[in-house]
Formats: C-alpha cells, sequence, structure tokens
C-alpha cells in the first residue's frame, strides 16, 4: 500500500545562524495507522510538524527534503493550495494550546467558525456537533465553555477544545503534537480511546509524546528522534521488544516500559 505521508530528507535550518535543527529525517505514515513520533526535549519533533504543516516562517527558517501527502509535496504546494488543504485533509492538533487560538473571541465563535470554513454547516448544526465532541472528551458544561474566551479555560481544557475540533474537520491525518501532555491520567486516557477510535475509523494519525506508555497503546510504527535525526524506525514491537540502537535502548530503561 502507498503511504499517505512519505517524508524524504527532511532538514530545518535557521537562515541566520545556519543552525540545523532537523537533519535528514525520512519516514512514512501509513493509511489507516498511527506514526509515533518520539524523543526527548529539543529533538525535533515540533519542528518536524511544523515544517510539514507549513507553519514555520520561510524569513527564518530553511526547510529542504520532500514531504509527499498522496503523491503530492507539500513543499511546493503553492499557498494558496497548501491552505485549503490543512484542516480539510491535514489537521494539526498544536503542543501549546494557548497559543492556538485568538485570545480576544470566545471558544465558541472560534470553533464555529473553523468548522464552517470547512464544511457546509448551519450555525445551530456548528454548535450541534462541537456540543456533542466536546462531551464526548469528557468536558461537561458545554455552554459555559463556548462562552469562554481562552484564558477563561485550563490548558487541558484548550487542549480537549483543540482535539475535538480537528475531530471535527475529519481530516484524513491528523498530527498531535503532545496533544495529552497537559492532561490528568483519566482524561489521557479518555482521549487516547477517542485516538483510537478515529484510527478504526479509518483516519491516519501522526502522535507526537515523550512518553512511550502512549505509543505502547497507540502506535503502529515508530521513529525515534533524537538531536533532529531518525535513530530508529519501526514497528512499534520491533521498537520495543528488539530495539537496535543504544538510544533507543536506553529511553526504554528510562521509561521502565522494556519488556522481558
Ligand atoms: N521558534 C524557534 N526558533 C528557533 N529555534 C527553535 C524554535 N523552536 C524550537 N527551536 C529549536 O529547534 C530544536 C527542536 O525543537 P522542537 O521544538 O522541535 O523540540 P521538541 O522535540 O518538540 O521538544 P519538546 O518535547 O520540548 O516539545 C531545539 O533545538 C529548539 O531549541
Ligand atoms: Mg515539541
Amino acid at each position: 500500500m502507498e503511504p499517505l505521508l512519505t517524508v524524504n530528507h527532511l532538514s530545518v535550518r535557521l537562515k541566520k545562524k545556519g543552525t540545523s535543527l532537523v537533519n535528514d529525517v525520512s519516514f512514512q505514515a501509513n493509511s489507516g495507522q498511527i506514526l509515533g513520533i518520539i524523543g526527548e526535549s529539543g529533538s525535533g519533533k515540533s519542528m518536524t510538524c511544523r515544517a510539514l504543516m507549513g507553519l514555520l516562517d520561510p524569513s527564518r527558517f530553511l526547510i529542504s527534503g520532500e514531504a509527499l501527502f498522496k503523491g503530492q509535496d507539500l513543499f511546493k504546494l503553492p499557498s494558496k493550495k497548501l491552505r485549503p488543504l490543512r484542516g480539510n485533509h491535514i489537521a494539526m492538533i498544536m503542543q501549546n494550546p494557548m497559543t492556538a487560538f485568538d485570545p480576544v473571541t470566545r471558544i465558541g465563535s472560534q470553533m464555529v467558525e473553523t468548522l464552517r470554513a470547512h464544511q457546509q454547516s448551519s450555525k445551530e448544526q456548528a454548535i450541534a456537533s462541537i456540543t456533542q465532541e466536546l462531551a464526548k472528551l469528557g468536558l461537561d458544561d458545554v455552554p459555559r465553555i463556548l462562552n469562554s474566551y481562552p484564558h477563561e479555560l485550563s490548558g487541558g481544557m484548550l487542549q480537549r477544545i483543540m482535539i475535538a475540533l480537528a475531530l471535527l474537520l475529519s481530516p484524513e491525518l491528523i498530527i498531535a503534537d503532545e496533544a495529552t501532555t497537559a492532561l490528568d491520567v483519566h482524561t489521557q486516557a479518555v482521549i487516547l480511546e477517542e485516538f483510537t477510535a478515529i484510527r478504526n475509523a479509518g483516519i491516519s494519525m501522526i502522535v507526537v509524546t515523550h512518553n512511550f506508555g502512549v505509543l505502547a497503546k497507540l502506535a503502529d510504527d515508530v521513529v525515534v528522534l533524537h538531536d533532529g535525526s531518525v535513530v530508529e524506525h519501526g514497528s512499534v514491537y520491533q521498537i520495543f521488544d528488539k530495539p537496535t540502537q543504544p538510544y533507543t535502548q536506553e529511553l526504554l530503561q528510562a521509561s521502565n516500559l522494556k519488556r522481558g
């Protein structure tokens, strides 16, 4: 089967200093599967995702390599074509939920607006589906949430709102950057179940985390990043049971998850 997304030799450098942040990274994300990207803080996970989503300011960052989404190189698409692709086909759940929202617009208006920009629905229909999705993710008192400004909600609430929006857009690929980090263990379990359900419904995901436990529950394949480079890329079984690289073994030992 043709991979949904093939990343070849992706590098990201700071234009000014020439510092390399992501270095010759290649991997594939298969249709209907969850690809995990794991690595310590600063290993280049977010930079990789942001480059793929076209979120890096071209005046500051130099991107090279290719990112083939269904055969189309995302880096070669003019912004006019990239914009509708984002959200409709690829959605990203950002690591920092606070910066993802407009601080001066109520959450409800932002959600309705985003949803209606991507699919035809009345305001009432949009609110109904938003309410249903938020409740599924364990958020009660939805009317109050929709009426709030971002700063009036907790980080965990904003993270779930972002997850709900990504799910509601029903894209083909969801990139989730540390989507469950700000959540308590119970809520995290609810979200991971929801991720599994959407995967089973045929949506592909890239799940970025520094937590091997999350990947053990979710991932089909795993990419291990270190210092901006891929250390190891294999099936979740291979990575957990037969890691070939000392770095992967160290990470696993540190997480106390290595079996046997
Ligand atoms: N806006 C930025 N400008 C310049 N350098 C940056 C910027 N954001 C991140 N970096 C650098 O890029 C490298 C990779 O950072 P990145 O944010 O991708 O790490 P990460 O793996 O997502 O870490 P974390 O687990 O903490 O989220 C780091 O060296 C970081 O200092
Ligand atoms: Mg990050």
